[in-house]
């Protein structure tokens, strides 16, 4: 043997996938942990949803392989689901990708799109896995921060101070994981043009639009994003479906026949019952919003009481699965993550694995009942 890839040696095992071993090790020890670190929905999707796929996985003519692009049915649907939610219109057969979730979609755009030594600006804080894959391409990230004081509007005005012509690509992500910030038209509006003045290819990883925002947004309602854009969605947080991997590309259709040039290596199609259920959530009507916003709803009020229980601060207007706090002066991220696991089985996520800019964060997902979240506000 001659040794692994350098290129594994650009990035390191995912926090949650080393964090749970030991977490899940605690609960095998018998410690009462509670989970408040990772944002996997912890309900079931709607009944339809299921229904859809056992009745699916009951036909004997339903486990062949599927095609690479899905089936017209599921494209369909996510353009119907894109009309209703953005008032987008994509047409089904070209501008749409059914993906198995939108973090190997990470992958494959940037694998269709990077050279060694390209650039790629990054939000920071922002999802790990932006930099990651950035860095298994042998290309470079390129940092930016968020003024979350606007909403997470980009800093332009130093992101343009920078020489941008080995910038190919740009991440940005709108409500913002982990800060929640929820970007605005403006915003949207302004990186459609920076783009353009740059020739830098877009990409919004919108999975966060249904969750504790007043109105959905998607990248493509902007004039002209159709040229220099492409979004991401997902059904796992919209849906409670993470553990389907269901999500989706959408955009020109000249840059998605690219993609799917790559992507059809890699995968052989998704089964059909997950295609399946996936029609049936995508067509879910006003109510089942509805009601995934009462819950979140409740579950950040009783987060946000906690959080005030251990002096942290945050911003009331954020969306998305998740409360950002920063951290009060005189005391670091870190001993009060090590201290809510050890001392109160507490389990949080501390901000710097987001980037440099969350160090003096923590993150507190609202995937937990109510009555495991007023018991963490009990230890403390
Ligand atoms: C910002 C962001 N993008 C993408 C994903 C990936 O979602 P999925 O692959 O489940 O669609 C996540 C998941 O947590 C996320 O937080």
């Amino acid at each position: 043997m001659k040794g692994f890839s350098e290129k594994i040696e650009t990035v390191q095992e995912y926090y949650f996938s080393a964090k749970l071993r030991e977490v899940n090790q605690m609960i095998a020890d018998g410690k009462p942990i509670i989970n408040l670190g990772i944002g996997s929905p912890d309900l079931a999707p709607d009944k339809k949803v299921i229904e859809a796929l056992k009745n699916t996985a009951d036909n004997p003519q339903a486990h062949g392989y599927q095609s690479y692009q899905g089936i017209p049915e599921l494209r369909i649907a996510f353009a119907d689901f894109y009309a209703r939610a953005y008032g987008v219109n994509l047409q089904p057969d070209k501008e749409i990708l059914p993906l198995m979730g939108s973090k190997e979609g990470i992958m494959h755009i940037s694998m269709t799109f990077l050279n060694p030594g390209d650039e790629v600006l990054i939000p920071n804080p922002g999802y790990p896995t932006y930099t990651s894959v950035t860095n298994l391409l042998q290309a470079k990230p390129v940092f930016y921060s968020l003024d979350l004081n606007q909403k997470g509007r980009p800093d332009f005005e130093s992101i343009e101070r920078r020489d941008l012509s080995k910038v190919k690509l740009m991440w940005i992500n709108y409500p913002h994981m982990p800060t929640g910030a929820q970007g605005s038209t403006e915003i949207l509006e302004e990186l459609v043009a920076f783009a353009k003045r740059h020739q830098i290819v877009l990409l919004h990883d919108n999975p966060y639009s249904h969750i504790l925002t007043e109105k959905p947004q998607s990248i493509l309602s902007i004039n002209g994003a159709e040229e220099v854009a492409l979004e991401l969605n997902s059904l796992s947080k919209t849906f409670n479906m993470p553990g389907w991997r269901v999500g989706m590309l959408a955009g020109r259709a000249d840059w998605l026949q690219k993609i799917l040039k790559v992507k059809s290596n890699m995968d052989s199609g998704m089964f059909l019952g997950l295609q399946k259920g996936a029609i049936a959530a995508l067509g879910l009507g006003k109510s089942w919003f509805e009601d995934l916003d009462e819950l979140y709803q409740n579950r950040r009020k009783l987060v946000w009481k906690l959080a005030d229980k251990l002096n942290l601060t945050y911003a009331q207007d954020a969306a998305g699965l998740f409360v950002w706090c920063k951290v009060p002066e005189g005391k670091t991220a870190e001993e009060i993550v090590d201290s809510l696991l050890y001392e109160k089985y507490i389990f949080v996520t501390p901000g710097k694995i987001f980037g440099t800019e969350g160090e003096n964060y923590i993150r507190f997902s609202l995937c937990m009942p109510e009555f495991k979240i007023l018991e963490a506000i009990k230890r403390i």
